[in-house]
């Protein structure tokens, strides 16, 4: 018999990093929705305590914590302070990242290598360091990549790079995890309204305008699209799914879907003759 799998998450804890605003933070107060206690980590102690107030204010547990992923060292105390707190690991999702628009020949090495470095080594770190502190069998995580990993892109080959990493990453991980009985996958997000990432992709109208008329379902998401699949990803329900890159995306990773589908375009009129009388 098949069973609907609830979307319940009481007694379990995640940890989220990247959390202190935007999509990740939408995650994290899904999963406390759910009945999951949360730790939720990022650079600015201030802003991250915010954020962990703004779920425990709900009535969930949460705890803020500040550490950059890209230092082992604060993330190993990280998640000392959140096993303490809330027991062992059952949900993780990296999501840290930065991004910025650079034409590659005026982007610095440094500026290259910092977003690789927060958004696929500071994966690796949160997945590694994490490792020690997982339930196993049992835990999940979960990467958060973007489109351009599978899609080339203009002004982005420092996220596009560093996120395509992070797609094999997870790849690896499900495979060498797998069988301690950790699914690892990834959520690929498309542009979502009212956050960091498209502040700084898309500011303009014009751009904007641009780029929804390019998507298959020609608008923007929103931060509850992406919880609603982290919450699938984490649940029962997605038990035997490992390794899965899961576009959320609004068909951007297809490629440019503008122009109308439905509408073939209409045969051009011999020389003299009006378009309204040909056969
Ligand atoms: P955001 O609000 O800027 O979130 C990024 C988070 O990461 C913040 O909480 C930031 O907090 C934290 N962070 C940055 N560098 C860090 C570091 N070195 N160590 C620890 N924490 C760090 O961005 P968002 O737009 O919601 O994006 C969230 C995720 O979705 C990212 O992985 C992004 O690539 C992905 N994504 C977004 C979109 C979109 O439309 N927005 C589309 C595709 C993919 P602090 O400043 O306090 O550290
Ligand atoms: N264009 C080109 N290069 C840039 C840049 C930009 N807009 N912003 C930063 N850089 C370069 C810097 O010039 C520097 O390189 P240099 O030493 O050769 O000059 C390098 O990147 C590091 O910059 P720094 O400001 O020291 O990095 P940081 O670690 O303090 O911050 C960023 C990381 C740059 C990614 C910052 O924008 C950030 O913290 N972002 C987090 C939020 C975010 O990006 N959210 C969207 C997620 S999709």
């Amino acid at each position: 018999m098949i069973l609907a799998a609830p979307m319940n998450m009481k007694g379990k804890v995640a940890f989220l990093a990247g959390a202190s605003g935007g999509i990740n933070l939408g995650i994290a107060q899904a999963f406390a929705n759910a009945g999951a206690a949360v730790a939720l980590v990022s650079r600015d102690p201030q802003r991250i305590e915010a954020a962990a107030r703004s779920i425990t204010q709900g009535g969930a547990v949460a705890v803020g914590l500040a550490a950059d992923v890209r230092d082992p060292e604060a993330l190993r105390k990280a998640y000392a302070a959140a096993t303490k707190a809330l027991g062992l690991i059952d949900l993780v999702v990296s999501g840290a990242a930065g991004n910025f628009l650079a034409p590659a020949a005026q982007l610095s090495p440094n500026g290259f290598k910092t977003v690789v470095d927060i958004d696929l080594l500071g994966t690796f770190n949160v997945f590694r360091i994490g490792f020690e502190h997982l339930r196993k069998p049992g835990a999940c995580l979960i990467a958060i990549t973007a489109p351009g990993a599978q899609r080339p892109g203009l002004f982005q080959v420092h996220a596009n790079a560093a996120k395509a990493g992070v797609n094999m990453l997870v790849q690896c991980l499900a495979m060498e995890w797998g069988p301690a009985g950790i699914r690892v996958n990834a959520i690929s997000p498309g542009p979502i309204e009212g956050t960091e990432g498209m502040a700084r992709l898309a500011a303009a109208p014009e751009r904007e305008r641009a780029l929804k008329s390019k998507l298959a379902l020609r608008r923007y998401g929103q931060v509850e699209d992406i919880a609603q699949a982290a919450l699938y990803l984490g649940s029962d329900a997605a038990r035997y799914v490992t390794g899965a890159i899961l576009s959320c995306d609004g068909g951007m990773v297809l490629g440019d879907a503008s122009g109308d589908a439905l509408t073939p375009p209409r045969p051009k009129a011999p020389e003299g003759v009006e378009p309204g009388n040909m056969q």
